[in-house]
């Protein structure tokens, strides 16, 4: 007889709004793509994550299908993985209002992109921008999901998943399975081009990020223009460099090269071929993304079949993960 070794489970998300940056490519995108093959994957567009921040709904529906396209361009496969937009699986909502229950006033204060982005919207800090991780760990735990590919920023956020789902499973039994977060080694926390300091964020002025849709001559531009400091060394110190230490961790990540070996090819050459390389480096990675890009994201027929298996097959483990949840918990059954 056949026997099905059953694969761990991956579940992780972006945001579809603004352009996808250089960030979320070397602090997740690129690691789905490495994982998919050894795992069982969901990728999913969070667009109801999107909702937080006022949005204009012709263009978050345009954001949704792009960010989908890049999915696609940059290499995953809809068959081996599971891509879908977050807001097409009720499931995360119904999830979301149960964990709530279960998670703290004061966790969610001490959320640090909380108090950041509550600070950029000073107008608009709704309860959906409070509750926003829990909302997260309802994506995460609703899948039964082992392993979280994310950037630097989203770990504070999984660190409550797992308190959270932790807490339940305390009270009910084991409903959830407690997921590990999966970090990049370099690159889990690409800064900014002009306050290196600052995370690469795509909520802010373009000379600040690379998007991954941006042309080759953009790409080399806004590199030749990155903030470097008066030095001129090419060596691995994010205290006093952190500019030059950021430009690194993109070419190590890109190129595989150690910070020592890009010192012994770079240092003392001038920052002019150093920014370069750097350049050769990400156009490398991004390119061949673009050019897939340009015929995925006309091909309509491809993406609705990609978009509606995505929605279906998510909804599968979805709906038998609440099932289970709302018999633990003394719902009322659909059937006496
Ligand atoms: P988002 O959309 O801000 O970012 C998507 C992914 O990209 C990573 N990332 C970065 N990595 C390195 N350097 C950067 N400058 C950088 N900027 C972004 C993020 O860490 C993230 O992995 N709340 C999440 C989306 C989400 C999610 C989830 C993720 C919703 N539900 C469940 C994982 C599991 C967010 O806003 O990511």
């Amino acid at each position: 007889m056949e026997q099905q070794i059953q694969k761990k489970r991956i579940f992780s998300g972006i945001q579809p709004t603004g352009n996808l940056t250089l960030g979320n490519y070397i602090g997740a995108l690129r690691n789905f793509n490495l994982l998919q093959d050894e795992y069982d994957c969901l990728y999913s567009i969070v667009d109801m994550h999107a909702m937080t921040v006022r949005q204009n709904p012709a263009e978050l529906r345009k954001a949704c299908l792009r960010t989908m396209s890049i999915f696609l361009a940059s290499g995953l496969d809809p068959q081996k993985n599971i891509i879908y937009f977050q807001s097409q699986v009720p499931q995360h909502a119904e999830l979301a209002w149960i964990l709530n229950c279960f998670t703290y006033m004061g966790e969610l204060q001490r959320m640090t992109q909380f108090k950041d982005k509550a600070a950029k919207h000073a107008d608009n800090i709704n309860a959906g921008l409070f509750t926003y991780p829990v909302l997260m760990a309802a994506d995460i735990l609703l899948y039964q999901t082992d392993l979280v590919p994310i950037g630097e920023d989203q770990r504070q956020h999984l660190e409550l998943c797992r308190d959270v789902g932790q807490r339940f499973n305390a009270v009910y039994g084991d409903v959830f399975t407690i997921p590990e977060g999966y970090f990049p080694k370099v690159g889990a926390r690409v800064m900014s081009l002009q306050e290196p300091t600052r995370k690469m964020s795509k909520s802010d002025p373009e000379d600040t990020y690379i998007a991954i849709l941006d042309k080759p001559e953009i790409i080399r531009k806004k590199l030749r223009r990155a903030v470097t400091d008066c030095e001129n060394r090419v060596v691995y110190d994010p205290e006093k460099q952190p500019g030059v230490a950021n430009l690194m961790s993109i070419l190590s990540a890109l190129s595989g090269m150690s910070m020592d070996a890009i010192t012994a090819e770079y240092d003392g050459k001038g920052y002019g071929i150093f920014k370069d390389a750097v350049a050769d480096a990400v156009i490398a990675a991004l390119e061949p993304i673009q050019k897939r890009y340009d015929e995925i994201s006309a091909d309509k027929a491809y993406l609705q079949e990609v978009l509606q298996s995505g929605a279906e097959r998510a909804s599968n483990i979805a709906h038998r993960t609440m099932l289970k949840v709302r018999k633990k918990i003394g719902y009322a059954p659909f059937k006496l």
